[in-house]
């Protein structure tokens, strides 16, 4: 088989590349991603000699490349994990997230279009559906939940996976499309709550809760969504979503204060700070569809996860150090700058 993956530079898609290989001796991936500042080549140096592995640094923006390319490698099927990810930057710079999320989504559809009718599969997010009560704990986001989005990330998201169906529904573009919750694990970008919180507390600086930590978003180790892709991509139904969810849910403030404890630091370093715009209160998937049809289920326990991804990070040091001491300073400086000097 030869698959594309996009975005395979950046937090799931390096572990989907990882996992792929690992389960399969007969594939060939090419890896096509822009480095944005998410991307980081230096993830995929223990793959770079594998000869089933190749990378293409490209724009999925780059209609003439992205179709040269498919002309060129001819894929099978293509996993698009490319994205412009997180929620803070969609608040202060949303135009990225309209380009990247929806025009690339657009973009390699059509050279699946163009190819062959290419099997396609979009990796999607549970906050297309909007957020749930703190009170309602009976309620839980089933695929038939109706969108309803909350930040231009999260609208972005939802307008690529309505294009998405209308492909399917139009040109009978063989596509499916995976909605998953907060995914933990190596190699997310510092930016994010559990390897920002791990890094800042390693350096004894303040960690900053939004609000007052109360919102809840339900865990899956990253692993576990990689495995649920790929049983999507074999045996998931054409033109279905899924659901992708392990039943962890968790307020940000107990997830601070575990770490804290697990490094031994004290839960004076908790600042707390204003919250986000629009912040969604709670996440929480129903994945009763991907288990009965597809007989997928979470193989990591959170104990164990969160303890694997904070020695990960304890012991991978250089890796996020290099990215916090780059650009990233000054993103960090205009996001928490005012709870610096604590
Ligand atoms: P990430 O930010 O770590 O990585 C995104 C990658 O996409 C980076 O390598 C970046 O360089 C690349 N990229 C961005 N714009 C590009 C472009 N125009 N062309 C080519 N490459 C580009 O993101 P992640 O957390 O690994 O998320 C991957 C996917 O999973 C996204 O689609 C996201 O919406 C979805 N998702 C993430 C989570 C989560 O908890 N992280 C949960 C559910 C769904
Ligand atoms: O649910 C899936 C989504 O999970 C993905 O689609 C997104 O790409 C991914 O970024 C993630 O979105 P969240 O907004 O839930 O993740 P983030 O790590 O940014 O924040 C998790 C929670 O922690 C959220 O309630 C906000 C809070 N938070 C976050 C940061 C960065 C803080 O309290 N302080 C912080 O500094």
């Amino acid at each position: 088989m030869r698959m594309l993956v996009t975005g395979g530079a950046g937090f799931i898609g390096a572990n989907f590349v990882f996992y792929m290989l690992r389960e399969y001796q007969d594939i060939s991936i090419i890896c096509v991603d822009k480095l944005t500042y998410a991307g980081n080549l230096s993830t995929l140096e223990s793959v770079m000699d594998d000869n089933r592995f190749e990378f293409v640094k490209m724009d999925i923006c780059d209609r003439e490349g992205i179709y040269g390319l498919f002309e060129e490698k001819k894929p099978d099927v293509v996993v698009n994990f490319a994205a412009e990810t997180h929620v803070d930057r969609s608040i202060t710079d949303p135009d990225v997230f309209l380009r990247t999320n929806i025009m690339g989504t657009c973009v390699l559809m059509d050279a699946c279009r163009e190819y062959g009718n290419i099997r396609f599969h979009q990796i999607s997010t549970d906050e297309v559906y909007g957020d749930l009560p703190l009170d309602r704990p009976d309620l839980m986001f089933t695929e038939e939940t109706p969108i309803h989005t909350s930040s231009p990330y999260s609208s972005s998201k939802a307008s690529a996976d309505l294009l998405v169906l209308a492909y399917y529904r139009t040109y009978n573009l063989p596509v499916t499309i995976s909605r998953c919750s907060n995914n933990y694990g190596p190699y997310q970008f510092p930016e994010k709550l559990i390897p920002l919180m791990i890094a800042n507390a390693t350096a004894d600086r303040p960690l900053p809760v939004y609000g007052q930590g109360l919102n809840v978003r339900d865990w899956l180790y990253v692993d576990d969504h990689c495995a649920a892709v790929d049983l999507i991509i074999r045996d998931g139904m054409i033109g279905e979503v899924y659901n992708i969810g392990g039943h962890n849910e968790m307020r940000n403030i107990d997830i601070v204060k575990l770490i804290l404890k697990k490094l031994g630091k004290s839960e004076d370093l908790i600042t707390y700070v204003t919250d986000r715009k629009g912040h969604d209160l709670r996440y929480a998937i129903d994945p009763e569809k991907i288990h009965k049809e597809l007989g997928w289920l979470p193989s990591v326990r959170f104990e164990d996860g969160i303890e694997k991804t904070i020695d990960w990070y304890i012991d991978n040091r250089e890796w996020w150090e290099k990215i916090i001491n780059g650009e990233y300073k000054e993103y960090y400086r205009k996001m928490y700058g005012s709870v610096e000097n604590k």
